[in-house]
């Protein structure tokens, strides 16, 4: 905490510790490593957001899996609904005939992976699961969105840290807090 006590102050309060983060990513990574027992699987991370979950997560999976990344922004909250997503940065290699995890820092209203994952099912992916580090089910507008892999549920704040930012700032927090009000503007 001392080295990053100025944008801790921008803290309401922490939700996930770095301790809890990791036990439940070590976790995670067995599970992984037991359901996808003899095959090879393609982690794919969905930037940047996912970016430390990812990293920590791959070397909790003790399989000969590959990594690839992609990029994607949606477009306006008023179109976002919709369901489009733009693809900024796609993955290096092909999936077809893979089997596919795509690894994301938050489930919001689920836009987003439901895209997505019908994008992954189209190129021809033997399977795809989604593993998340949050899931906040209460913002869920895609009701049959299933996300496989879930670290926490989390409630409908505004959350920060491992990863996740606001106007790109506080993805180097080690835990996860809820963002002061005061801070984007309410
Ligand atoms: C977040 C998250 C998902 C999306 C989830 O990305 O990583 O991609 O929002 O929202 P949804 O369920 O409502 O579709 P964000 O746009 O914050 O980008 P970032 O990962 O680069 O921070």
């Amino acid at each position: 905490m001392e080295q990053n006590a100025a944008i801790y102050q921008d803290l309401e309060r922490i939700l996930v510790t770095k301790e809890e983060i990791a036990t439940k990513v070590k976790e995670l990574g067995k599970r992984i490593t037991d359901d996808y027992s003899g095959k090879e699987p393609v982690l794919v991370c969905i930037l940047k957001g996912a970016a430390l979950f990812f990293s920590d997560l791959i070397r909790e999976i003790d399989l000969p899996l590959t990594t690839d990344f992609m990029a994607i922004s949606s477009y306006g909250s008023a179109t976002k609904t919709s369901g489009v997503v733009r693809v900024l940065k796609d993955l290096d290699r092909d999936i077809l005939g893979k089997d596919v995890i795509i690894v994301e820092d938050i489930v919001d209203t689920g836009v987003t992976l439901n895209y997505l994952r019908s994008m992954l099912v189209h190129r021809g992916a033997a399977s795809i699961r989604i593993a998340a580090l949050l899931d906040k089910t209460a913002r869920r507008i895609v009701p049959d969105l299933q996300v496989d892999y879930v670290c926490f549920d989390i409630p409908d704040a505004f959350v920060v840290g491992y990863g996740l930012d606001y106007d790109q700032k506080y993805r180097n927090l080690p835990d996860i807090g809820v963002l002061s009000p005061k801070i984007y503007g309410e």
